[in-house]
């Protein structure tokens, strides 16, 4: 019955509350530290769990803070209407009104349930002792709030700054910052829908409105029938969330097969050296035609080197970046010939054939090198040399939609330090509390492996070349490791 005066929190949402990932929270729920019903958690028990919570150290509080004074330096530019800023501001101060009177009538609520309990027990009370339960109730009613107390003020400033998208039939969740579009968003927490054009003229990212509201953010020329109007269908590349809880019934790719083969041409944006053997190569996509492929997938590349030499030339490439990374396309090109089908462009990129601006055309996505759906296992990731790049792939795509309990990425290379991306691996080992990482020279591999107990409850993937890998899955099967756990890319 208390439970009734609390506010309840989707898991997904007390997460982004906390700042923590939901596998985090999730753990605490599952070692008995918070309850939950239902998928959901009360801002109560959120508030008993994490005493500590510093609100004023959370960068949610910090961005309230920021705009609350920019609010007041715009103000007093303009003199005008209230920016949106300002209505933000004034919504937060509404939200810490509403959860303080959320509060005392919880506290009232507990008085009154103490009052009835003491009323039906034995022996009934006497007028002293009610008037001294009475004075205990109202004073810890009337009491002023704890500072961790303002968990219900933030949550309803976080529902005004971000909706929460539930997407059916999957049942995924993300959330969609300030105005960006569903399709942005969804795409950042590492969904897959159906979209094309990103801009409102080929209609493949309809989505149905289940329940909530949305806006067009930008204009469309794309003309919905009257049964899809009848529907409450819209197009998720301009459309933002209007509620603050949003259902959207979304047509999502499952598996590789989902997708369809593509042609696009992309630019090159940008061309660095990681290492003496490793570029980095740049593509991005036109704004009204993106490549829809999944984490982990690769693509042909191919550039009209005829200009100069009278041939086109073409390679396949592990795409290095993640779908949720918008119109940019990374690879990791590699000076190594061993990949015949693709070295003429590699040697193309490592000679200057390739240049700034040009145009590169992009076929694919290819293979089925892509993260188990509806997995929760464990997930480590090995790549040898520049096996890493679908790796990379798969690792930014892992933590975006942050379904995995732990990841562990072992990264080896003939020589010691041969790693061209350590930072970025720290990086990640240093943000993320479940992320651990292991950088090794090839002949010390096998042996990390066979000293990890925990891989046979794990999901693998691993990448590099043919002859790196093939005895390495064999030993990872020997040991015990079922083979539909582990995914391999051979290069
Ligand atoms: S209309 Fe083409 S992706 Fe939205």
């Amino acid at each position: 019955m208390l439970a009734v005066m609390s506010q309840w929190l989707t898991i997904s949402r007390a997460a982004h509350l906390l700042g923590i990932s939901r596998m985090a929270l999730q753990t605490r729920i599952r070692e008995g530290d918070l309850p939950s019903f239902d998928g959901m958690v009360t801002v109560d028990d959120v508030q008993r769990s994490w005493p500590q919570l510093d609100l004023d150290e959370s960068g949610s509080f910090e961005k309230t803070r920021a705009i609350r004074e920019d609010a007041f330096a715009k103000r007093l530019r303009e003199r005008v209407l209230p920016t949106q800023e300002t209505l933000a501001q004034r919504l937060f101060v509404q939200g810490q009104e509403l959860a303080e009177l959320q509060r005392t009538l919880t506290r009232y609520h507990r008085l009154f349930e103490a009052l009835r309990a003491r009323l039906d027990a034995a022996p009934p009370p006497d007028t002293a002792d009610l008037a001294r339960l009475l004075d205990e109730g109202l004073a810890r009613a009337l009491s002023a709030p704890a500072p961790s107390e303002d968990v219900a003020a933030l949550d309803a400033m976080l529902r005004v700054m971000s909706a929460h998208v539930t997407v059916k039939p999957s049942g995924r969740e993300f959330f969609v910052e300030g105005s960006e579009t569903l399709l942005k968003a969804a795409l950042r927490a590492g969904l897959a829908p159906n979209y094309g054009c990103g801009n409102g003229v080929c209609g493949l990212c309809k989505a149905r409105v289940v329940a909530g509201e949305t806006r067009a953010v930008s204009p469309s020329d794309y003309r919905f029938s009257e049964a899809e109007k009848a529907q409450n269908h819209v197009l998720m590349c301009n459309c933002t969330a209007l509620s603050s809880d949003l259902v959207l019934e979304v047509l999502e790719a499952d598996a590789p097969e989902d997708i369809p083969e593509q042609r696009i041409v992309a630019k090159v944006r940008r061309i660095d050296a990681l290492n003496a053997d490793v570029m980095r190569l740049h593509l991005q996509t036109p704004r009204s035609n993106r490549l829809r492929f999944l984490a982990g997938q690769r693509v042909t590349l191919g550039i009209r080197a005829g200009v100069r030499d009278g041939s086109d030339v073409h390679g396949e490439f592990p795409v290095a970046s993640c779908p949720c990374d918008d119109r940019n396309l990374i690879f990791h090109v590699s000076r190594s010939d061993r990949r015949t089908a693709s070295a003429d462009f590699s040697a193309c990129v490592f000679d200057g054939r390739v240049r700034l601006a040009d145009d590169v055309s992009v076929w694919g996505p290819w293979g089925t090198f892509v993260l188990e759906k509806g997995s929760a296992r464990p997930l480590v990731f090995i790549a040898v040399e520049d096996g890493f790049a679908p790796i990379n792939s798969l690792i930014e795509h892992a933590i975006a939609v942050d379904a995995a309990e732990s990841i562990m990425l072992y990264w080896a290379s003939a020589q010691a330090g041969g790693q061209y991306l350590p930072n970025q691996c720290r990086a990640w080992a240093e943000a993320l509390d479940e992320f651990s990482y292991k950088a090794l020279t090839n002949d010390e591999l096998p042996a990390a492996l066979a000293a990890n107990a925990a891989l046979a409850a794990s999901d693998v993937y691993l990448a590099g070349a043919a002859e790196s890998v093939a005895p390495l899955a064999a030993m990872l099967v020997a040991a015990g490791l079922p083979p539909a756990q582990l995914h391999v890319e051979s290069l």
